[in-house]
């Protein structure tokens, strides 16, 4: 199967040339409501993107940096974050950033206060409920920032990116330096458009300067590309190969927890240019507990929820800690998986920052709940598709933030068991 184009190197691709010089064409775009908030928030910004197919836009520089009305950022934390980064230096007017309800409840302040160290001016603005420090909506209103050596207290390559957009157009030198590596597609992008910008193991140092628009090719995305993996690493005997599949090592830890569980797991590698992309092969064989800590954590993070949803077929005990970012996610997605999975049958339990299945259990059809959250959607279809029984999922169109057709998908036997 081949799966719809990476979330996070499509916001990119398209953020990043808005601020370029020149047009590019980015292709390979995914449908689901996630981009379309990036590409709604950047036109009503004043970039010119024209469609060129469905899944084809033209992104032409000239970028305003103002807005007539409120920027909706949908359910979408990378827009909101990366467009905190971007307007900080460049707004021309005062631009107010909104969120569904989802994403106004997530925390903004690990973005805003870094930017403010740098000079940044962000506002709580008026929103239906009373406001909340550092929560959307925001105003960013345009002020000259200096660059600024950064320590992030969590891997998080959304605060990551957003200082980085912001130190190429403040004055000086700005550097970010994470716990973990976390994912780095914007450092590849900006180094293909022709940024100032070293690596040094976890340290990232980026200089003012423009940026040269270049045209990206989406690869799938390995977080859409999991849940089928799952469902195929989960029966012995299914074999399922994904192709044209985006395999960033800082992504793919899935795979290595696969291989871990016990599944055979094969990537070929079919081209690295910025982004590596290939061929992933998974057979299911008898599945085991893994222990996962925060060495691997970065790397799985979306991830995580079909980890447990796995556990429960394993043989033994699996245990995930260094995970509490998962609280803060489009769900809590410790509490969602953990009340999907228990009634559905499961035996796991919560911590304070992850989760502990014990398995074998035999998964019974039960009434679910996505919790709002795409991810978890997917991964209680994967385990509801694994049970004895009719489940049924509340919310399920959810997964349409980046899988629209998902559910066909599933059900079109894309598996194929032998
Ligand atoms: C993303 C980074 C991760 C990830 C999210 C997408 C990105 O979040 O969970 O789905 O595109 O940069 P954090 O940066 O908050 O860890």
């Amino acid at each position: 199967m081949r799966v719809p184009g990476d979330k996070s190197i499509g916001h990119r691709a398209l953020l990043l040339n808005a601020i370029a010089e020149g047009a590019a064409v980015v292709g390979g775009l995914p449908e689901g409501r996630d981009l379309a908030a990036t590409l709604g928030a950047l036109r009503s910004l004043g970039t010119s993107i024209a469609e060129i197919a469905g899944d084809r836009v033209r992104v032409e520089g000239g970028t305003r940096w103002r807005a007539e009305e409120p920027v909706d950022c949908g359910n979408s934390g990378t827009t909101a974050r990366l467009l905190l980064g971007i307007l900080a230096p460049r707004a021309t007017a005062p631009v107010t950033l909104v969120g569904d309800a989802g994403l106004s409840r997530r925390p903004m302040g690990r973005v805003v206060e870094p930017l403010r160290a740098m000079g940044a001016r962000i506002d709580p603005a008026a929103g239906p409920g009373p406001a909340i420090p550092d929560r959307l909506p925001l105003t960013v209103s345009g002020s000259s920032l200096a660059g600024r050596s950064h320590r992030l207290p969590v891997a998080s390559a959304q605060v990551k990116s957003a200082l980085l957009l912001a130190g190429l157009a403040a004055g000086g030198v700005t550097s970010v330096e994470e716990p973990r590596t976390s994912r780095d597609h914007t450092e590849r992008m900006l180094e293909r458009m022709g940024a100032r910008i070293r690596r040094a193991g976890r340290r990232t140092t980026i200089e003012p300067g423009p940026l040269t628009a270049v045209d990206v090719e989406v690869p799938g995305d390995l977080s859409s590309a999991a849940p089928f993996l799952a469902f195929a690493a989960a029966r012995e005997g299914s074999r399922l190969a994904v192709r044209g599949v985006g395999v960033n090592p800082t992504r793919t830890g899935f795979l290595e927890v696969l291989g871990e569980m016990g599944a055979r797991v094969e990537i070929e590698v079919e081209g690295d240019d910025p982004e590596p992309r290939g061929t992933i092969r998974v057979q299911g064989e008898g599945l085991r507990g893994v222990r996962l800590g925060p060495g691997i954590v970065a790397r799985v993070i979306d991830e995580l929820p079909l980890v447990a949803v796995l556990a429960t077929r394993a043989e033994g005990e699996t245990v995930v800690t260094g995970a509490a970012e998962l609280r803060v996610k489009e769900s809590d997605r410790i509490e969602s998986i953990v009340r999907g999975l228990r009634a559905l049958g499961a035996a796991i339990d919560p911590l304070e920052d992850g989760f502990t299945v014990r398995g074998p259990t035999r998964l019974k059809g039960a009434a679910l709940d996505a919790a709002s959250d795409h991810r978890i959607g997917m991964a209680l279809a994967v385990a509801a598709a694994l049970a004895e029984g009719e489940s049924e999922l509340e919310g399920a169109e959810w997964v349409d933030v980046s899988f629209p057709g998902f559910f066909e998908r599933l059900g079109a036997g894309a598996v194929v068991p032998t």
